[in-house]
């Protein structure tokens, strides 16, 4: 199987720091992948290795089966930097006409492009402003325009998120899942996790450069779906027979229990064992560990782990 991304025991160094440390992971073609990890992880010196930025200290990785050393892996890829440095006197524009001309899109295509980047970041009143006057998430704008030019087959975001309101963060959210509907694959590094649990089929989590698990969020769920409910009047006796359904025991806090029925048919045996036996049931409803919690405790357990 071709990956869009195969990356083998990349290492990097900058003097004493050990940026990398032996990172192999493979993203699947089509796929929003999430890269989340601390500050000073070492998602952004991945991100540069892949594109040939920086140059790895030891192993190999292949953009869609091209070595990345070989300029044509590069060739359709949009990039998002997470610090975007631009000619302050150049009007949007002309920055943007500037990346489409590098890019290699047909000249005949470039007035076109040009405008389907503004309309779709919503910068049209901005055109003609220079990039020296914007504001920081209007900057932000700019510098996603410059990396969805040209429709990339591979788009790599570092923090895309960084400076953008609400709406534009919702609005962003929509392009990745348009893009991705339309073949992109999207290799995401982001603090807010929140919108990569919207988002990406599957995440990496990199502590100190190395990655400590990959999958789907739920395949990295330890509590995968359970049942929160708020019970008045929760007795023992309630949770002895609530524990015979469940692949673990109800965990108390308050009138707030946390139930892991084995079935999930079993939400009805729930109700029903507490109503039976007196309790005053207020909410029940399934749910599965958010990317936080998941986030949170995965480094927290590592941490303890290797101090
Ligand atoms: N050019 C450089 N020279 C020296 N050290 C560097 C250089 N670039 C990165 N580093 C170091 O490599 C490590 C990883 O940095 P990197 O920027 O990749 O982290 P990150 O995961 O992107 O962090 P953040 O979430 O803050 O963006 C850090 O210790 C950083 O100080
Ligand atoms: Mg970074």
């Amino acid at each position: 199987m071709r990956y869009a991304i195969e990356a083998v025991d990349i290492v990097k160094t900058f003097g004493d720091v050990k940026a990398l440390n032996q990172v192999s992971l493979e993203v699947q073609e089509g796929e929003i992948f999430g890269f989340l990890g601390p500050n000073g992880a070492g998602k952004s010196t991945f991100v540069k290795i892949l594109l040939n930025l920086v140059p790895a200290s030891a192993g190999t990785a292949e953009i869609f089966g091209r070595k990345i050393e070989n300029i044509s892996a590069r060739r359709n890829l949009g990039f998002l930097p997470e610090n975007i440095v631009a000619y302050p006197f150049l009007t949007v524009e002309d920055f943007i006409r500037f990346h489409a001309e590098l890019s290699g899109i047909p000249k005949n295509m470039i007035k076109q492009e040009i405008s389907r980047c503004i309309d779709t970041l919503g910068m049209g009143e901005k055109r003609n402003k220079r990039i020296g006057t914007l504001s920081k998430g209007m900057l932000q704008k700019v510098g996603i325009m410059q990396a969805i030019i040209g429709k990339p087959k591979m788009l790599f975001l570092d923090e895309p998120t960084s400076g953008l309101d609400p709406i534009a963060i919702k609005e962003l959210r929509s392009l990745m899942l348009d893009m991705k509907n339309n073949g992109t694959t999207i290799f995401l590094n982001s603090h807010l996790l929140s919108e990569i649990e919207r988002t990406c089929d599957r995440i990496a989590i990199l502590n100190k450069g190395k990655i400590i698990k990959t999958g789907s969020q739920y395949d990295l769920s330890v509590k995968g779906k359970h049942l929160e409910v708020i019970v008045e009047g929760f007795t023992d006796s309630m949770a002895l027979e609530i524990n015979k359904i469940c692949s673990r025991p109800v965990e108390r806090s308050g009138t707030c229990l946390m139930i892991y029925p084995e079935r999930e048919f079993d939400s009805i045996t729930v109700h029903r064992i507490i109503i039976e036996q007196g309790g005053k049931l207020l909410s029940l409803s399934w749910n599965t560990e958010s990317l936080e919690e998941l986030f949170y405790r995965i480094i927290k357990d590592e941490n303890i782990c290797n101090s």
